[in-house]
């Protein structure tokens, strides 16, 4: 497209039969699906004015200029393949206030939160497979349908994050992509939240979160989970899957951010990364973040040839590999303070001899979280279980002694402590 076929225009001067190619604010603060779009109507026109357009650029080879060639408008060509313009559904305000004044959430109980944060899971795996899908056929991204996942999803760690994180570890016994997906966009999400990114950054990070695997979708299935290891030319394909991702994401309209971190979402600070070997600052703080969750959520999730590991032991083995200048530092123990040492759903052993499972982190108190108990210390299965909270001082007085990881060799037997969805609301 030529620029000589470009006009900025004011609002004031739009009218039916023009083409609009760019807004004077960012996707990510309008309410619109695109941009890019025919005035085919003056509702059109009211529609961009109530969002709060005050300029936009106009495409003159494909649609009329600023003066007014007749006074007919309704006769003017308009293309045929324009769709109207369809307003995205946000709960964002749209004019009169900054984005980053998000409305204040109130809190949530654990209880309560995690219907919400169930029915939200479901929504995102939902989105995940009809993505998967459409990018397997060669469609564009809708952004219509992912948008609004990112602010629903923040209100849900705003009101309370053990309801997510708890079911972003409960799904770690599948190795679906919806899965792994899921977790690393509720997990990058807290994570953005945590650290203070600002609010159009981390939509734009959660954005990435939910795309960054579209690269898998032209690969073979079975080397998602593999249970035994890559071969050169297995190993070979997986690593094409980020320079995938961004071919077939070329077509959607995506804001550059959200590209940049998809691109580089498998880069490691010491060059060891693919697929470009970026070092340090080369690569953005957001896809560093994002790199960083991604790795966890592999690890406990098991999505290529690695074995899976404990949620404490995937944490212990990013730390060892932060301390190596392969990932950020900071950014480890910011994800260290979110999940604490023993995330939720995992199985521990208490000092007492008792074996229970993490049912509510608090990061003031990241030694003492709620516990349920399922097997006393003789190991006899405790009918009902016993939650109790560790803050509180009880008979006999409990710490947790250790980390128990279930898939080991002689531990089938404490089977009850995988935690189920209904254990969790229990
Ligand atoms: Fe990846
Ligand atoms: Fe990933």
């Amino acid at each position: 497209m030529s620029s000589t076929h470009l006009k900025v225009i004011p609002i004031s001067d739009l009218r039916v039969g023009m083409f609009v190619t760019k807004l004077d604010m960012s996707w990510l603060d309008s309410p619109f699906l695109s941009h890019s779009r025919a005035i085919k109507d003056t509702s059109d026109i009211r529609a961009l004015r109530d969002a709060g357009v005050k300029t936009l650029t106009i495409d003159l080879s494909r649609g009329v200029d600023v003066a007014p060639p007749s006074e007919d408008t309704s006769a003017m060509a308009v293309p045929a393949t324009a769709a109207p313009i369809t307003p995205r559904p946000s709960r964002r305000p749209t004019s009169g206030q900054p984005p980053s004044l998000r409305p204040p959430v109130e809190p949530a109980s654990l209880d309560r939160e995690l219907r919400v944060a169930a029915h939200l899971r479901s929504k995102i795996k939902k989105a995940v497979e009809n993505l998967s899908r459409a990018l397997e056929s060669g469609s564009p991204v809708d952004m219509g349908e992912l948008a609004p996942l990112v602010d629903s999803t923040l209100d849900s760690l705003e009101r309370n994050d053990q309801a997510l994180m708890s079911l972003v570890h409960l799904s770690r016994k599948t190795q679906r992509l919806s899965d792994h997906v899921f977790g690393t966009f509720c997990l990058v999400l807290n994570l953005a939240l945590l650290r203070k990114i600002p609010t159009a950054e981390r939509e734009q990070l959660g954005l990435a979160a939910l795309l960054h695997e579209a690269g898998w979708t032209q690969l073979p299935l079975n080397l998602i989970g593999k249970r035994s290891r890559y071969t050169e030319a297995e190993r070979g394909l997986v690593h094409k899957h980020t320079l995938i991702g961004n071919q077939i994401l070329a077509h959607s309209d995506l804001p550059e951010l959200t590209r940049r971190i998809v691109a580089e979402h498998h880069e490691l600070l010491d060059g060891s990364g693919y697929p470009a070997g970026l070092r340090g600052e080369q690569i953005h703080p957001l896809s560093q973040l994002l790199t960083v969750v991604d790795v966890y959520e592999e690890r406990v999730h098991q999505l290529t040839d690695e074995p899976g590991v404990t949620p404490t032991n995937a944490l212990r083995s990013l730390y060892r590999d932060a301390e190596r200048g392969i990932f950020p530092a900071d950014a480890v123990a910011a994800l260290i303070s979110l999940l604490g040492i023993y995330p939720p759903t995992t199985a521990v052993m208490l000092d007492t001899g008792e074996r229970a499972v993490i049912k509510e982190h608090r990061a003031d108190t990241p030694l003492q979280p709620r516990v349920v108990i399922y097997y006393s210390a003789d190991g006899s299965v405790l009918e009902p279980p016993i939650e109790i909270d560790l803050r509180q001082v009880t008979t006999p007085p409990r710490m947790i002694e250790s980390a128990i990881d279930l898939t080991a060799p002689g531990n089938e037997q404490w089977r009850r402590l995988w935690m189920s969805e209904e254990d969790l609301s229990a």
